[in-house]
């Protein structure tokens, strides 16, 4: 058998795939065939007719789209029979199409404005009155105008192919065709803003970006999204340096050609009037704008003071793994250089135990492209769907192929990627029944001593021995931790046992770490226990430790506490108590102001450039997509100028490349870090209730938080106690009651929420939420009690 068909496309001699269409090898070739309804992504519809193309030896033209080559086809896109077709099929397509070019939002980037002109008449022969169809209001993201629609069901297909939630579908026939949601409701989908991009028409556009630039005038820059660890490629449209939208750039070893709505929408946080743009200051409980020599006087001089009078290791530092490594390395090498290694990014972990045994950066152990080669795929209390979004579309492919994709959790995240088992238990049984697979795993094997111990007296049940029966078999498996594993108060059992799992089953081990760069903020050192790419220093303070000590001095960067921290009251507590609170901040807020002295405005990761690294380890540069606002200044460019003011040595870099290019080197010659065993003493016990902080899909960063299209989003911000039926029985409440929730020092009331994806005996309580600034750990014990 050959490996490739000799054909010809307009006399042009191609070789070309055996069983590939016409239009894939003609595009592979570069020669264009009109389509509507063909999309590479998708399954064939061959619904629209507009790639019909003359083929030899056929009497009527074939649709290039659903047409196989075979050995010496003989292709005419552009013969008088093709041309007459298309015209025709133009014709039609425009009979009720409202041409309403000039005040369409998609004129200028249409593909039916395009096709139309390159292949349609100048006049129809179609006059009667065209029809007009009702809009649907599908939600704060997507705009509506079914008029326009020309029902090539690409919109449909994504729904069913790629997120797995067919949400849009095609009601009526012939003329009476539509395209809808059945029942009008707000779209749910995480990746829902695709539907804009794949619809060739102005009939879904982007909501929030309607009316405000025309494509002729928008200015793009690539760059990377930066809010999760994946890296997507993004294009950052703008005009007059105002971010205006954000779409996806193709990269098929990362997001192909899609993004998830947090990507794609969270740009309006960029332009949120919370945006600080002079530094300000706290003098005598006032605040006031000052210039930014002497805000960086002021921090030098603070620090300095704070240094001398109560020692160094009063001074900590807490950085966003949302910030650019570039930002991560300057901010630890001011704090180490200036006497400190209280250095943190993971500020929303609770357990910090087995830190000296994990590698130098957190790995997927797969790259993001083979996910969907994978036979099974264990994920352990990883709401992914939340996290990573686009990791979705891979997980999707996974089960379509006959793989098992399985959950472990403590929560039932209900994965629209076709979940064939999924074992929820409360966080302590869940941990024993992981025990479990390792047990199950381990049968006939030698296992280490004290994982042998661990597991002695662990049953087994069917369910876990399913899971282990699927890994075993499995030529290609992978086991990955999610955020609330990492966030848990157990997360080091969590990764003890998952990295037993896999190496019992001869799996990969990956861990899918939080914000944009946190294998970034690991390369550049910011982390207590470990400087640049994981060299040894001695140990400071962990971020749990740096809020449960109260330090004299702060310094914040790029983050806000009372949202993104483990513990927000623990954390305002001992902000407001701190001598001196310096916050690095693109946005201000009340909240702030209660704890900070000085606020110096940077820019968020549209306004400078910058590295990400993701979750396989790729180093993704990009440049800023528009200028600061106002006097904000790039977060490196303010750290580099600190680092003069408090005189320390080696901070002259001209420009972010050569910090890149320092800390590149330092990486390039990582050694192999010397990282001794960790095994936990023994599995936890608990009984009682206990708080589950998840944080929501929209809440996890500064930027997110802001965006307005993405806070209108269902439940976007929901703040209640989540609780199962069985838990709210035995608590004797019902939806809507109003609990008294204790949480150690910490006392609120909230609304019940009666949810049975939850376990009993847990409550889920969302962190990062309006109102969760007054809660304790994320992961802790709690009271209800009704309220009267
Ligand atoms: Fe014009 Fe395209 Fe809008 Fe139709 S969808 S009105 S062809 S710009
Ligand atoms: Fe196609 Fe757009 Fe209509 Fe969906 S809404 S069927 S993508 S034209
Ligand atoms: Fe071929 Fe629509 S693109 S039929």
């Amino acid at each position: 058998m050959t490996d490739t068909v000799n054909i010809e496309i307009d006399g042009k001699k191609i070789q070309a795939e055996p069983g590939s269409l016409i239009i894939e090898a003609s595009d592979a070739h570069n020669v264009y065939i009109p389509r509507f309804c063909y999309h590479k992504k998708l399954s064939v519809a061959a619904n629209c007719r507009m790639c019909l193309v003359e083929v030899e030896g056929s009497r009527k033209a074939l649709p290039a789209c659903a047409t196989p080559i075979s050995e010496g086809m003989k292709v005419k896109t552009r013969s008088e029979l093709a041309r007459k077709a298309q015209k025709a099929v133009m014709e039609f397509l425009l009979i009720n199409h409202p041409l309403d070019c000039p005040i369409c939002d998609q004129g200028g980037q249409c593909e039916l404005q395009d096709v139309a002109m390159g292949y349609g008449g100048d006049a129809s022969e179609y006059t009667s009155t065209k029809r007009v169809v009702q809009d649907q209001n599908l939600g704060p993201l997507i705009n509506t105008d079914m008029t326009r629609c020309i029902h090539c069901t690409r919109c449909v297909r994504f729904g069913k192919e790629i997120t797995g939630e067919p949400e849009l579908g095609t009601v009526g026939r012939g003329e009476h065709t539509m395209i809808g949601t059945y029942v009008e409701k707000a779209i749910r989908s995480e990746l829902s803003g695709n539907v804009i991009d794949v619809c060739p028409v102005g009939a879904l556009t982007s909501k929030p970006f309607r009316y405000t630039a025309r494509a002729w005038e928008l200015q793009q820059r690539a760059s990377i999204a930066g809010h999760d660890c994946l890296g997507s490629n993004i294009n950052v449209h703008s005009v007059h340096d105002t971010v205006k939208r954000v779409v996806p750039r193709e990269n098929e070893e990362i997001n192909e050609v899609w993004l998830s709505d947090r990507d794609r929408f969270a740009y309006e946080g960029v332009n949120s009037e919370q945006r600080l743009t002079k530094p300000l200051l706290k003098k005598d409980g006032q605040w006031q704008e000052i210039d930014w020599t002497t805000a960086l006087e002021i921090t030098a001089s603070s620090l300095e003071n704070v240094k001398n009078s109560h020692g160094v290791e009063q001074i900590g530092g807490l950085i966003s793994p949302n910030s650019t490594t570039e930002e991560h390395y300057l901010f630890q090498k001011v704090l180490r250089d200036f006497g400190s290694n209280n250095i943190d990014h993971r500020l929303k972990h609770s357990d910090f135990s087995d830190q000296d045994s994990l590698p130098v950066f957190p790995r997927l152990g797969v790259s993001i492209a083979d996910i969907e080669k994978q036979d099974a795929v264990l994920l352990i209390c990883s709401d992914v769907q939340r996290e990573q979004p686009l990791l979705i579309a891979r997980l999707l492919k996974v089960s379509r192929n006959g793989g098992s994709v399985m959950t472990a959790n403590v929560f039932d995240i209900n994965g629209h990627f076709m979940s064939s088992k999924r074992i929820i238990a409360a966080p302590e049984n869940l941990i024993r029944r992981l025990a479990g697979l390792v047990k199950a795993l381990g049968k006939g094997k030698t296992l280490p001593a004290e994982a042998q111990r661990l597991v002695a007296d662990v049953e087994l049940d069917a369910d876990i021995e399913e899971v282990a029966s699927t890994l075993l078999k499995a030529n290609n498996g992978a086991i990955i931790i999610g955020a609330i594993a990492q966030n848990s108060q157990y997360s080091s059992i969590y990764r003890y046992l998952g990295q037993l799992i896999a190496e019992l089953s001869n799996a990969s081990y990956g861990i899918l770490s939080q914000g944009a760069n946190s294998a970034g903020a690991c390369l550049a050192g910011s982390l207590p226990h470990r400087t640049v790419a994981g060299g040894k220093v001695t140990c400071g303070d962990n971020a749990k430790q740096m809020l449960e000590q109260g330090k004299k001095a702060y310094l914040l960067f790029n983050t806000e506490l009372e949202y993104d921290s483990a513990n927000a009251k623990l954390a305002l507590t001992n902000l407001r108590a701190a001598d001196f609170v310096v916050s690095f901040s693109p946005f201000v807020t009340d909240t702030m102001q209660s704890y900070a002295d000085l606020i110096l405005p940077i820019v968020p990761y549209t306004e400078t450039p910058g590295t990400f690294v993701n979750c396989n380890g790729l180093w993704q540069n990009f440049t800023a997509a528009v200028t600061p606002l106002g006097e904000a200044r790039p977060g490196w460019k303010v750290l580099r100028v600190l680092g003069n003011f408090l005189d320390l040595k080696g901070f002259d870099y001209v420009t972010c490349n050569d910090v890149s290019e320092e800390l590149k080197q330092a990486t390039s010659s990582m050694a192999d870090l010397e990282r001794p065993a960790y095994a936990p003493a023994a599995l936890p016990a608990f009984s009682g209730l206990r708080r589950i902080g998840i944080w929501p899909l929209y809440r996890t960063d500064n930027v997110v938080r802001r965006s307005e299209p993405l806070q209108q989003m269902l439940n976007a911000g929901e703040f209640g106690a989540r609780i199962n039926q069985a838990t709210a029985d035995s608590l004797q409440l019902k939806a809507g009651d109003r609990v008294h929730v204790n949480q150690g020092d910490a006392e609120f009331d909230l609304p019940v929420i009666i949810d049975n994806r939850g376990v009993t005996d847990c409550v889920y309580i969302t962190a990062g939420v309006v109102g969760s600034e007054q809660l304790g750990a994320v992961s802790s014990t709690v009271e209800l009690r009704k309220k009267a």
